[in-house]
């Protein structure tokens, strides 16, 4: 088969080269925005005259034909057309005639790659959005199913101080509104049109980059085609983004798995998302939770392989460039499967009251309260701080809790102490205490509760 670039070869390209170089095996994904990119195109180029109306039509019909084609599975790739594009072209070709010739007129692969990235991108991003919607539905579906659960807070993994349940689910309904903010912001720079830059220099031909920028919905059309061609920091805060995605499914997903320890025992999952072991029949595993966490390795991972692709390549197209949709649809595919599967999770989990309730006293989760409750009555923070230390100290060495000193004993620790204590000791008095915006109290989270069901109730 003739390459399209061959007119200057005299020699055939070696087999082992071109399965080297080719692309086709992971790019064919392109083939929609391949088509959508070459309809608008071809628009164009009867828009100002490059090619008459009829040739237009019959690019555009047989551009349609070729996607039937591929979506049927009756389509064949072949490493020897490179990729996408090629395929398209020469299936064109095959079609048409020399009609489908003139559908390369005023572009190169190099802007026609990066604007189907892109278009491919925009939707990878709305695609991605309504799957955080959907996870963030989720811990907010749990508020009511927790309804008054207390759960310890951590830092550093030691008993803190108490919040509602709630407050834990709302915290990742926070983290994936961020992503899905950060995806909108990131989709600005990817909503710009590369078509036209051609090979890096732009045209001497008369194309309207304008006309085909509205054609394909993008905001604006680059300015620079040296940079354009060569840009793929569209891709890199993409894939980072991804990767905080990533990040955060990572972290509940470790919370979660602790949580499931027989130490803590304060959460279960249906049968339906555990798995056994081989050896062990007593065994019920989290691996679903353990491979979103495991499979974060490669999202994260992507984003310094795209720097470094990228760090030393002069301007413009680099063939290097190829290898970006690599880590691009690696890390787009297993951010997609892992957020597919956390609604289900986290609908599924169910949490373990009883287990929870049955040592919520330990851990003096009312510590902090209690030096509040001094502040209050007029003690110097760093004085109310040192003597709770001290009388957490003295429960330890007597195998008690805060609430179970009297309140003569608590008094001979500071004086300013009142029968009123007992309203803020113990862990549910310590939540209840909470009352900050934002905290995990009652009243702030009920009123967090209510903006979320606002804005994404289901
Ligand atoms: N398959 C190539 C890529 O993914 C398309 C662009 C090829 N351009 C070139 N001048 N060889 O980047």
């Amino acid at each position: 088969m003739a390459k399209a670039w061959g007119g200057r070869f005299q020699q055939e390209t070696d087999l082992r080269v071109e399965a080297f170089t080719e692309s086709i095996s992971f790019d064919r994904r392109l083939y929609e925005a391949d088509v959508r990119g070459s309809q608008a195109h071809a628009r164009m180029l009867a828009h100002v005259g490059l090619i008459d109306r009829d040739e237009c039509t019959q690019i555009c019909d047989g551009l349609d034909e070729i996607k039937s084609e591929i979506e049927a599975g009756d389509f064949e790739f072949s490493a020897e057309l490179e990729d996408i594009h090629m395929h398209i072209e020469n299936a064109l070709i095959i079609r048409i005639g020399d009609v489908g010739r003139k559908l390369h007129t005023g572009r190169s692969r190099n802007d026609q790659v990066s604007t189907d990235l892109r278009l491919y991108v925009r939707d990878c991003i709305d695609e991605l959005d309504g799957l955080l919607v959907k996870c963030q539905q989720a811990f907010l579906g749990r508020c009511e199913q927790d309804e008054n659960i207390i759960l310890p807070g951590y830092t550093h993994l030691q008993r803190a101080q108490p919040v509602l349940a709630a407050h834990y689910w709302l915290a990742y309904c926070e983290k994936f509104q961020r992503d899905r903010d950060r995806l909108q912001d990131c989709r600005r720079r990817v909503n710009i049109s590369p078509l036209g830059a051609a090979a890096l220099a732009g045209s001497s031909l008369p194309i309207d980059r304008i006309f085909t920028a509205r054609e394909l919905d993008f905001d604006g059309v680059a300015a620079n085609s040296l940079d354009i061609s060569s840009d793929r920091d569209y891709l890199i805060e993409f894939v980072f983004v991804l990767s905080l995605i990533a990040t955060h499914l990572s972290t509940w997903c470790e919370e979660w798995i602790i949580w499931f320890t027989t130490e803590f025992s304060f959460i279960t999952f249906p049968d339906s998302y555990t798995t056994g072991s081989s050896i062990m029949p007593q065994k019920r595993n989290p691996d679903v939770l353990e491979l979103i966490r495991g499979k974060t390795a490669r999202v994260v991972a992507a984003v310094p392989q795209l720097l470094i692709l990228l760090k030393s390549l002069p301007m413009a197209y680099n063939r290097d460039l190829q290898e970006d949709k690599v880590a691009m649809f690696d890390a787009f595919d297993t951010v997609k499967a892992c957020l597919e599967l956390t609604p289900s999770i986290v609908t599924g989990a169910e949490m373990q009251r009883e287990n929870i309730d049955s040592r919520l006293e330990d851990g003096f989760l009312d510590a902090t309260a209690l030096m509040e409750y001094l502040i209050q009555q007029g003690v110097p923070m760093r004085t109310g701080h040192a003597t709770v230390g001290k009388l957490v100290t003295h429960c330890e060495s007597r195998g008690c809790r805060l609430a179970d000193l009297s309140l003569s004993e608590l008094q001979s620790a500071c004086e300013l102490i009142q029968e009123d204590i007992y309203s803020v000791l113990g862990t549910k008095n310590a939540m209840k205490a909470l009352i900050s915006f934002g905290s995990g109290g009652e009243k702030p989270v009920a009123d967090q509760i209510k903006l979320w069901q606002e804005q994404i109730g289901a």
